[in-house]
């Protein structure tokens, strides 16, 4: 049996995090934004939910063309967001309710608004042209490169005033910062300082795997052709060399947790990233589950919710950590659709019961779970028809791309309504009134119409409610630290239906078994595994009788068990 006292505990690893994606989350002026002013609003709602950090997506000052992932002023406020006393009043409101803070860090690229760029495109000798990635046309078009939001998918774009490309992995308003540079290093490091001495408590580190570029930018071999890209940005010769740097330079030197967002990385080199001998970075979180049936475009296939495949997923990743480094855990953030669609079922009939049965899942694996705003209510997917609903350039772009080339957009649109990002990204539900509570204006996209009945006024109370539960489930994993440190075993791993495992630490055994489909489904449990009483589950009974179990359609519960034979 694994023991705590062989455990590095640490905070970060014992917290559960909460993520606001800050423009969707509570409008306090009317202009149909979301804003720090609403978020300071509600900060008793969330400190009501037992969660410890939150992680902010990009406040900072930002033309929004990928909604505050296109940074102008690292040291700024966005107007529509507010101000710097608004951020300051914010941080301290959440300290004062004993919750941390953690901000997103935006450094693969700026926006070409950024003074930096503006210098940088001015002639081929400004002091700033080294900040950014030139390939000066007279050598020719420069080697392939992807990019996520191009609208020709190439992410060199040709810059008339100095006769060069200027490199962008996602949109045109996106260059890539050079980090090769030591000025923009330091410039870099001296900005995370600045927002260390204000007291926030850590850094969710954007597409940070892509740091470092292939010096030269030779061509990549056939098979990291397009999408393929991803892999081989994520494996920049000097990555290490840099996050070593800025965890002496910066990191160290507070009590703060960092976590990579890690496109790229796989369970075959994230060590390097998150073991902590290396001095690097906490925590990582991958892709692997998320691309299960989706193709290029993101275009779904029938592998979409393989459960076997989720579960093959989820527990190599849980290897990898067995012994170093910490792992993450998530089933959605801004980038994905919501969880309940993309995972369980948001047919009326089970979205609510799906949803508990996620939360179960995100609260009972190894790892830091990551948890995103609105789905404590069970929030799902809005399928938007129309290409004109959609606010996200990623889905635009992909749009346009596929119509001009004649392709299917109508498949498109099908496949967007169950994993476009906007889906994540309309307004939080906070009651049945016009515009859900959210804004007293016209908000910057759509509400989901379900609004009516999935809110948090409706929930608030109801002892069986989706948040409710979601609070249970939070301060169950605040309990019992056999569900954060114990060690996790996989049951039945070919079953079809059941997601089923054991974590164990000093003389606790906790099994939790949940059902991914809306039939019953019904396990013989190996004899040594005794239930000895129910913890927590999202239905009135379990239905157990011996080595047997029968759950119902998307049933979660989590079983004591006596292992002595
Ligand atoms: C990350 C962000 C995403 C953004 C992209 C470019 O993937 O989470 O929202 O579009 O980086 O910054
Ligand atoms: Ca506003």
């Amino acid at each position: 049996m694994p023991r705590l006292s062989k455990m590095q505990r640490a905070w970060w690893k014992e917290a559960v995090v909460y993520q606001i994606y800050p423009r969707s989350f509570q409008d306090s002026n009317g202009d149909g934004i979301g804003d720090i002013r609403g978020i300071i609003q509600r900060l008793d709602y969330i400190k009501s939910l037992g969660i410890d950090v939150v992680w902010l997506n990009p406040v900072y000052r930002s033309p929004n063309d990928d909604n505050g992932y296109d940074i102008s002023d690292y040291r700024n406020i966005m107007a529509e967001f507010g101000t710097m006393e608004d951020f300051d009043e914010l941080l301290a409101g959440m300290h004062k309710r004993g919750i941390k803070l953690v901000m997103d860090l935006v450094v693969n690229h700026s926006s070409d608004e950024h003074e930096w760029f503006q210098q940088s495109r001015q002639s081929r000798d400004n002091p700033y042209r080294n900040f950014y990635h030139w390939w000066p046309a007279e050598h020719g078009h420069p080697p392939k490169r992807w990019s996520y939001f191009a609208k020709n998918g190439s992410a060199w774009k040709y810059d008339e005033t100095t006769d060069a490309y200027y490199l962008h992995y996602f949109s045109e308003k996106q260059p890539d910062l050079n980090w090769e540079n030591p000025k923009l290093r330091a410039e870099i490091y001296d900005m995370m300082h600045f927002w260390f001495k204000k007291g926030i408590d850590g850094f969710r580190m954007d597409v940070i795997t892509f740091i470092s570029k292939h010096p030269g930018y030779p061509e990549f071999p056939e098979r990291y052709q397009g999408q393929n890209m991803i892999d081989i940005y994520a494996q920049g010769p000097r990555l290490h060399e840099y996050l070593q740097e800025m965890n002496q330079q910066v990191l160290q030197h507070y009590d703060i947790m960092t976590v990579a967002e890690g496109p790229g990385t796989k369970t075959d080199n994230v060590l390097k990233l998150v073991d902590e001998d290396r001095k690097e970075l906490n925590m990582s979180y991958h892709f692997d589950h998320q691309s299960i049936g989706v193709g290029e475009r993101y275009i779904v296939n029938d592998d979409y919710q393989n459960l076997v495949k989720f579960k093959k997923v989820m527990t190599e990743w849980d290897t990898v950590f067995a012994e170093k480094g910490w792992n993450t855990i998530y089933l959605g953030n801004h980038d994905f659709p919501r969880m309940v669609t993309r995972w369980a079922n948001d047919a009326p009939k089970w979205r609510a019961r799906a949803s508990k049965m996620l939360t179960t899942f995100l609260l009972t694996m190894r790892g830091t779970p990551y948890y995103y705003m609105g789905d404590e209510i069970g929030m799902s997917n809005i399928k938007f028809e129309n290409i004109e609903d959609y606010k996200d350039l990623m889905t635009l772009n992909w749009y346009h791309l596929t119509q001009s080339e004649g392709g299917d957009v109508d498949a498109l649109i099908e496949s967007h309504k169950l994993v476009g990002r906007d889906n994540a990204r309309t307004p939080m539900q906070w009651n049945a009134n016009e515009n859900a509570g959210f804004t007293k204006g016209v908000p910057w996209i759509k509400i989901n119409p379900n609004h009516i009945d999935v809110n948090v006024e409706e929930q608030q109370d109801r002892s069986d409610s989706e948040l409710n539960y979601f609070r249970q489930m939070v301060a169950l994993r605040k309990q019992k630290l056999t569900l954060v440190y114990g060690s996790y075993e996989l049951l039945f791993p070919e079953h079809q239906q059941m997601f089923a495992y054991l974590r164990k630490l000093d003389d606790e055994t906790l099994l939790i078994m949940l059902n991914f489909s809306e039939e019953n489904c019904a396990v013989t449990l190996a004899e040594s595994l005794k239930i000895t009483g129910v913890l927590q589950n999202n239905c009135t009974s379990l239905a157990h009788e011996g080595t047997s179990v029968e759950l119902l359609p998307y049933q979660a519960v989590i079983c004591m068990v006596d292992t002595q034979s």
